[in-house]
């Protein structure tokens, strides 16, 4: 993976830029230049949850595009599982909400100051793009901040709080853009691998935390614990960067057989052993009669996550980023599991825009090397059957589902 012509510089720059432009975009849609407005409707279908398990497909009209804005048509967006959660419990109070994170679609109109996007490179009508975060007024969190401050106080479209707007979430026909937001033109890219790229940017992140330790390197030995979607790119990422020697732990053998597709050299069926001794030896044996060097926590289980010690060799690391939402405690033994066995261990939270643009990368590369990483979006539904496409999702039945526009 060859990151090394990612311009910096010239992404920072346009992010303070983009921070600066802020707040300007009124409503000056008249200079606006357009693709043809006329064959932009007047409304747009924004897929709104309005209730616990229900969304509606409400139509709004589409606002003038201000000089910093820009209209997206949306292709497509995946269901994550934040969206999950909010789905059943709407954990962070927002109902009614226009979900819809992991999305992408084209520039159909942009306002006259919109000319470049956050990494540099130039924007037109037509372009493909997806969307990182929205910046508040807080320098702290650039793209160089490897959890200087990670994101956590920045704004997402598709979890924002309703306005009149409503265009805010990529569950959609149509996404209202703000100047100020960070967007990235990735028109060279396929429409599952843009709708990918939000969930891989969350492992770009995990393994450059993971390289802080310096203890991942080429030719180690790695335990990735989990095979949902999560654990299932860690493996493609891992096996992108040149790493040969991965292995995969999960319950549930169709997805240990697709991580072995996504590059996993082994795989260890937990459900086969009886006990975390047993077990620890399965992983054993398959890395060959070694521990682990550096594994990587991939389950939002307690049990998973007191296990994972067991894995790792004498001075090996450890990356925990299963835990996105709070799961409750896990009982380790702080003497056998990491003081005597000085283990290093980093956590891993969402993402930078660094990372957005590594991501980009890291698609072309691991379809280079031919690693099926679109197999990860097993099921599709249309907008309009966006209650099936969750209901689905909750259920477990495949991997990522999206939703795909026509
Ligand atoms: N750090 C972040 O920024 C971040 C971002 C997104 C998601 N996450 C978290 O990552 C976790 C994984 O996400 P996902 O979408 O892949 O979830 P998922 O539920 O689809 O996958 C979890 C997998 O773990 C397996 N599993 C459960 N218990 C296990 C055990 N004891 N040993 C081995 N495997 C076990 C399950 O069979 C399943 O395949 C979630 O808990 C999520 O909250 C973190
Ligand atoms: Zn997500």
């Amino acid at each position: 993976m060859d990151l090394s012509n990612v311009n910096v510089e010239e992404i920072v720059r346009q992010v303070i830029l983009n921070m600066e432009n802020k707040g300007q975009s009124a409503s000056t849609g008249s200079t606006a230049s357009s693709a043809g407005g006329s064959q932009i409707p007047k409304t747009a279908r924004v897929a709104m949850l309005t209730a616990l398990e229900h969304f509606d497909i409400k139509e709004f009209p589409i606002p003038e595009v201000g000089d910093d804005d820009i209209l997206v048509k949306v292709e497509g967006c995946g269901i994550c599982g934040t969206d999950a959660h909010e789905f059943k419990r709407d954990p962070f109070g927002l109902i009614p909400v226009a979900l819809g994170h992991e999305g992408t679609g084209e520039i159909v109109k942009m306002g006259k100051n919109v000319k470049k996007d956050s990494a540099g490179k130039d924007l037109h009508i037509g372009d493909k793009v997806v969307t990182c975060m929205i910046f508040k007024d807080n320098p702290d969190i650039t793209m160089f901040d490897l959890n200087k401050q990670n994101v956590g106080g920045a704004d997402v479209y598709g979890l924002l709080p309703d306005d009149d707007i409503h265009l805010n979430g990529w569950f959609s026909d149509y996404i209202f853009i703000r100047g100020g937001s960070t967007v990235f033109n990735v028109s060279d890219l396929d429409l599952y691998s843009r709708i990918l790229i939000e969930p891989c940017a969350v492992l770009i992140h995990a393994v450059e935390r993971a390289k802080s330790t310096g203890i991942l390197r080429f030719n180690s030995r790695v335990v990735v614990q989990g095979c949902g979607p999560i654990g299932l790119i860690c493996i493609a990422i891992l096996r992108t960067m040149g790493i040969q020697n991965i292995i995969a732990v999960d319950g549930e053998q169709k997805r240990l057989d697709f991580a072995r597709q996504l590059g996993a050299s082994g795989t260890v069926n937990f459900k086969d052993f009886k006990g975390i001794e047993a077990l620890a030896g399965g992983v054993k044996d398959a890395l060959g009669g070694y521990l682990a060097d550096f594994a990587f926590q991939c389950t939002g289980s307690p049990a998973a996550h007191s296990n994972i010690y067991k894995f790792i060799r004498n001075g090996g690391g450890l990356c925990e980023l299963g835990f996105f939402i709070n799961g409750g405690d896990a009982t380790i033994n702080p003497h056998f599991d990491i003081c005597s066995k000085e283990i290093t261990i980093v956590g891993s939270w969402v993402y930078t825009l660094r990372d957005y643009a590594t991501t980009f990368d890291f698609l072309k590369s691991a379809k280079q090397i031919g690693l099926p990483i679109e197999k990860l979006i097993t099921h599709t539904f249309p907008l309009d059957q966006i209650n099936e496409g969750h209901k689905t999702n909750l259920a477990m039945k495949g991997l990522k589902i999206a939703i795909i526009n026509k």
